[in-house]
């Protein structure tokens, strides 16, 4: 007797491994063009099928949730953010989610360790200068940029990724502040100084590195406000989400010098980033390519996949199950 294997739809097109193994354990469709579906055509897309393998950006809004079909069981995100997810919407529908964590820490710790010292040290604008032919020889005052070493680092955000970055942040003598729901204990915090209010941590901020989820809290939380209260000449570095920064206020305090620069590689509306980025050549930018390394998206995918089998072929509970909070 065959038993069928349970259906799971691709919303993008995965690591070729990782579909090996998606179109090996279970009734697969996949998306080889890597076609963007709304979200009405993903519920349609949908029927008959009990799992989605989705990824950051796809429309799994509440509306979308709520159109899918009664045979959709679980929503296995390739990722390790899901505010693309409406978990509260999936609980209501008994829709199991699953998440990505731990996985991309450190490829997304090494891309903010990029951003911040390609803002501090004009990289863009070097790579620029080079590349355009502009480059007239070594000068004494050729393209100075923010010291890092030894400077003070605050980090909005102190989870996995948070505390990578600020292990990476230590090679280069930095002193952390940092601010997280609840204090870390002692042996996480390595000396690191706690904020419970994040804007006391403001001030001590010759750099600010985001690495807090976007949720209705941290919503343009860098704002005009609160750049304000940072150092003047102080970089803003984001890896987490765009839409936790303001882009208008970060904007016009790069271009007026209130902040010397920013390393960003996630913007709110992405790909459509605000146009004002595209004038400053003190903005360090990168099109979100944070777990971009082979081995993460490899792993993302393959932990993504063992919480569509611990589910839907072994009737587990998925590992990574996010719950709405
Ligand atoms: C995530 O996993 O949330 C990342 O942003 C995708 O690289």
């Amino acid at each position: 007797m065959t038993t069928s294997k349970p259906k799971v739809l691709a919303t993008r097109h995965f690591p070729p491994d990782v579909e090996k193994r998606l179109a090996a354990n279970f009734d697969a469709l996949l998306n080889p063009q890597d076609r963007l579906y709304d979200g009405p055509a993903l519920a349609k897309a949908a029927a008959g099928y009990a799992g989605i393998m989705c990824a950051a950006g796809d429309p799994l809004s509440a509306a979308t949730i709520e159109a899918l079909p009664d045979s959709v069981k679980m929503i296995a995100t390739f990722s390790v953010g899901y505010e693309h997810v409406d978990v509260a919407a999936a609980a209501k529908r008994g829709i199991k989610v699953s998440n990505t964590p731990d996985v991309l820490t450190d490829a997304t710790a090494d891309i903010a360790l990029l951003c911040l010292l390609g803002a501090a040290r004009r990289a863009h604008e070097g790579t620029t200068m080079l590349r355009t032919h502009n480059w007239v020889g070594w000068e004494p005052t050729q393209l100075m940029g923010t010291h890092v070493t030894g400077k003070r680092l605050g980090i909005l955000g102190m989870g996995r990724i948070g505390q990578a970055v600020a292990d990476r942040a230590r090679a280069f003598r930095m002193t952390i502040h940092y601010n997280n729901r609840s204090r870390l204990p002692a042996d996480l915090e390595k000396g690191a100084t706690f904020h419970a209010n994040p804007d006391d941590m403001l001030p001590h901020c010759d750099f600010l590195s985001i690495n807090a989820p976007l949720t209705p809290q941290t919503r343009k939380w860098v704002n005009a406000e609160r750049i304000a209260k940072m150092p003047k000449g102080a970089v803003v570095v984001n890896t987490a989400r765009g839409g936790v920064v303001d882009d208008e206020a970060l904007i016009a305090a790069l271009k007026s010098g209130r902040l010397a620069a920013a390393g960003i590689d996630v913007f709110d509306g992405e790909p459509k980033i605000h146009q004002g980025y595209y004038d400053l050549q003190n903005a360090f930018l990168l099109p979100h390519m944070g777990s971009a390394t082979v081995e993460t998206r490899n792993a993302m995918g393959f932990k993504a996949l063992d919480n569509l089998e611990a589910f839907l072929l072994n009737g587990k509970t998925p590992p990574d199950l996010v719950k709405a909070s």
